[in-house]
């Protein structure tokens, strides 16, 4: 039987690391806070001016290919996740493509905007091409390069403290090898939430015209226009309209809520029980949801890797960056089994196994 395996991963991390008391400089925060409710001591960012999702992405991407094996032309489908992209249009997929100097035009590149979740629906897709026998060496990279998009004030202290710039990538092969490969995936959403964590500007929704916004919120645009309102606003730039937001108590205890739920759905498809799993690498969105999925599902502390205290929060970044460093630090070995799990914005959750 035709399964997807990882046949090379590499991770990138900017030299940039920003400790929690350097943002206590910039906001009313402290390292105290943050640690006890996150978990997070520090962050990297991205190099202002120089560096990009794109070329954050493709210094994983170069690694992961290397360590595969394989040549860049090789590769016949690249799937970039992200919600940092460099452009509103064209998504990352084709800059990274183009930043690798892959020629070939042959293959498609495909662009996933699912946040928190990028990775795990981007190892979803890849492995159906895969066991279709459509495509043999798929590149997929989670980046992400929040540190340019944060609100660095006070009021933006809840969100600003938890992301961190950072890229993973994975070359996904077909195998018949026994014992190696994508077991089970399983995708979940819930729209009734989109908003909860959000970055809803720049967006062609209007504001008045769309009845999931808060009512009474002026984005700056007139309803008088016929033509001429543009989706960012001077409006949204003043009032901050363009920072993400998040409802954190309420994404915290979905999270929670699902991040078992998933876990439990993959291993079950799989005939396998927790205590099965040698590696868990759950979304580092906050270290206390991951203890709380660790303790509920009863794993060990060898069972479960998290790095978030160096890198914050990484979105679609998160996974890969944590499976490459659990497997450089000889953490994950061929034959174990290994589960990844997110949970993010959207709502959307998902979680994949698979014997590494
Ligand atoms: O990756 C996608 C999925 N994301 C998540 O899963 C994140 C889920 N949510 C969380 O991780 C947590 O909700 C947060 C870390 C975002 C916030 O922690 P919390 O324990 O839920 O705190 P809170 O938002 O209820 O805020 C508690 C207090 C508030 O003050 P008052 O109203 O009690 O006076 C906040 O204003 O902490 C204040 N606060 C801060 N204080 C110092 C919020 N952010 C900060 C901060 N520094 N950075």
């Amino acid at each position: 039987m035709i399964k997807s395996k990882i046949a090379g991963i590499g991770k990138y991390v900017p030299e940039h690391v920003v400790s929690n008391e350097k943002l206590s400089t910039l906001m009313d925060t402290s390292d105290e806070w943050i640690t006890e409710r996150t978990g997070i001591k520090e962050r990297r960012y991205a190099e202002r001016y120089e560096e990009t999702t794109a070329t954050m992405g493709a210094k994983a991407a170069r690694i992961a290919i290397e360590r595969a094996g394989i040549d860049k032309e090789d590769i016949d489908f690249i799937i970039f996740a992200t919600l940092s992209a460099d452009y509103y249009f064209p998504g990352c997929g084709v800059l990274v493509q183009r930043e690798l100097g892959i020629t070939n035009t042959e293959i498609g590149a495909l662009d996933i905007r699912n946040q928190c979740t990028g990775f795990v629906y981007g190892i979803s897709v890849a492995d159906q091409f895969i066991r279709s026998g459509m495509y043999k060496n798929i590149l997929l990279i989670g980046a992400e390069m929040h540190s340019m998009g944060l609100n660095y004030s006070t009021e933006g202290r809840d969100i600003s403290v938890i992301f961190g710039d950072g890229a993973g990538a994975v070359v996904l092969q077909a195998t018949e090898e026994e014992g190696r490969g994508i077991l089970s995936s399983k995708l979940h959403s819930d729209g009734t939430y989109a908003e909860k964590l959000a970055l809803i500007c720049p967006g062609s929704h209007g504001g008045y015209h769309n009845k999931y916004l808060e009512e009474n919120v002026d984005y700056g645009f007139s309803k008088e226009n016929e033509f001429g309102d543009v989706f960012v606003t001077p409006t949204m730039l003043e009032k901050g309209q363009t920072f993400p937001y998040m409802e954190g108590k309420f994404v915290f205890k979905m999270a929670v809520q699902k991040f078992p739920e998933v876990i439990m759905e993959v291993l079950t498809e799989a005939n396998k029980q927790p205590s099965d799993i040698n590696m868990l690498i759950p979304h580092q969105a906050n270290l206390r949801i991951s203890q709380f999925v660790q303790k509920k599902l009863g794993l060990s502390d060898d069972q479960v890797h998290n790095n978030i205290h160096k890198y914050g929060n990484t979105t679609a970044a998160s996974v890969p960056i944590a499976l490459c460093e659990a497997w450089e630090e000889g953490r994950v070995k061929e034959g174990d089994l290994v589960c990844l799990a997110a949970f993010g914005s959207g709502f959307t959750w998902g979680a994949t196994l698979l014997n590494w």
